[in-house]
């Protein structure tokens, strides 16, 4: 009998067309909104691999859920902080996620922010929507200047921090990377790394592309900003657990940091209210790798991913051991 393919949420038109297509699967497809924990658990029993997303924690209970024909689990999204590898392990199931797909998309939004804050474009985009009278002034929504070799601090040189160094070069920023997988003096597609300390103290933008792990989880917190360049800015597109937001939230209050760039929040979709009551500080909603071709690349890797396993060959890209 053919195998079963439970996905926990539709993935895009392209990718649903292919996997729906597919003769020698059966898949059972969820809504696009995210299932409840007991549609779940209950959808999942019996099945033999299951795709689903950040949304859904895939933890001890899942696994006893699933029961034991299940093989591969493939998050659709190159975090996996969202599934207990250990668990998994513990039941045999191999878990693979979507690294590498997603880097242009991931870079370009992390960018995206990095320009709207220090140009102050949300600003300047609800101060024309309201009613205010306005001309040109000299002293208007001025902002940092990132091509006029300002330093743009990268924390976790992986393939997304080297994306970004990529674009940041272009705009003639200087680019500096802290990375506790590198050593401190190495430098890395050009881009010299240093120490998480010098990092802060040097950089006029920090940008956060490290995964969220018991060792980085608020690695943005009170000392650590602390660190930071007075009126420097930091962005996060990596995910929310990282910093404290409370920290956070101080450090735009006092000053010391002169603008952020939010795009993942901790404990989601909750986001902090003091977080959207700060004109300094834009928010988008976990959307860096929403690119249209980047989401049909992930959907597909993580089908591919699925097939490899149900077919006895090794899963394409399996998330690394705990
Ligand atoms: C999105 O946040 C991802 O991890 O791919
Ligand atoms: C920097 O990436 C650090 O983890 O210290």
């Amino acid at each position: 009998i053919r195998p079963s393919v439970y996905v926990a949420r539709l993935l895009t038109d392209n990718v649903q067309r292919e996997l729906e297509a597919r003769e020698d699967v059966t898949v059972d497809v969820g809504q696009e909104a995210p299932p409840s924990r007991s549609e779940l658990l209950a959808r999942v029993a019996g099945k033999d691999a299951a795709i689903v997303t950040l949304t859904e924690r895939i933890d001890e209970e899942f696994f006893q859920a699933a029961g034991p024909g299940l093989t591969v689990v493939a998050n659709v999204a190159v975090g996996f902080d969202n599934i207990d590898r250990q668990a998994a392990e513990h039941h045999g199931v191999i878990v693979t996620n979507t690294p590498g797909v997603l880097d242009g998309a991931t870079a370009d939004h992390t960018f995206a922010l990095i320009l709207a804050v220090t140009r102050r474009i949300v600003e300047g985009d609800r101060f024309l929507h309201s009613d205010q009278p306005w001309i040109w002034g000299p002293r208007m929504l001025v902002g940092l200047d990132v091509s006029a070799g300002a330093v743009l601090g990268i924390v976790g040189l992986g393939r997304i921090g080297r994306a970004v160094a990529a674009r940041a070069a272009a705009f003639g920023m200087r680019v500096i990377a802290a990375d506790s997988t590198l050593s401190v003096g190495q430098v890395v597609d050009g881009v010299e790394v240093v120490s998480l300390e010098d990092l802060l103290a040097s950089s006029d933008v920090v940008t956060l592309h490290v995964p969220l792990l018991p060792s980085t989880r608020h690695l943005i917190n009170r000392r650590t900003l602390a660190q930071m360049r007075p009126g420097s800015y930091l962005i996060n597109c990596a995910r929310g657990g990282v910093v404290d937001e409370e920290a956070l939230i101080e450090a735009i209050d006092s000053g010391h940091l002169r603008g952020a760039g939010i795009d993942t929040f901790d404990g989601e979709p909750r986001v902090n209210p003091e977080l959207l009551a700060r004109p300094a500080i834009v928010c988008t909603p976990h959307t860096a790798s929403a690119g249209e071709a980047t989401r049909d690349r992930m959907g597909r890797l993580a089908v591919d991913n699925v097939l490899a396993v149900l077919n006895g060959r090794p899963a394409l890209t399996p998330v690394p051991a705990v």
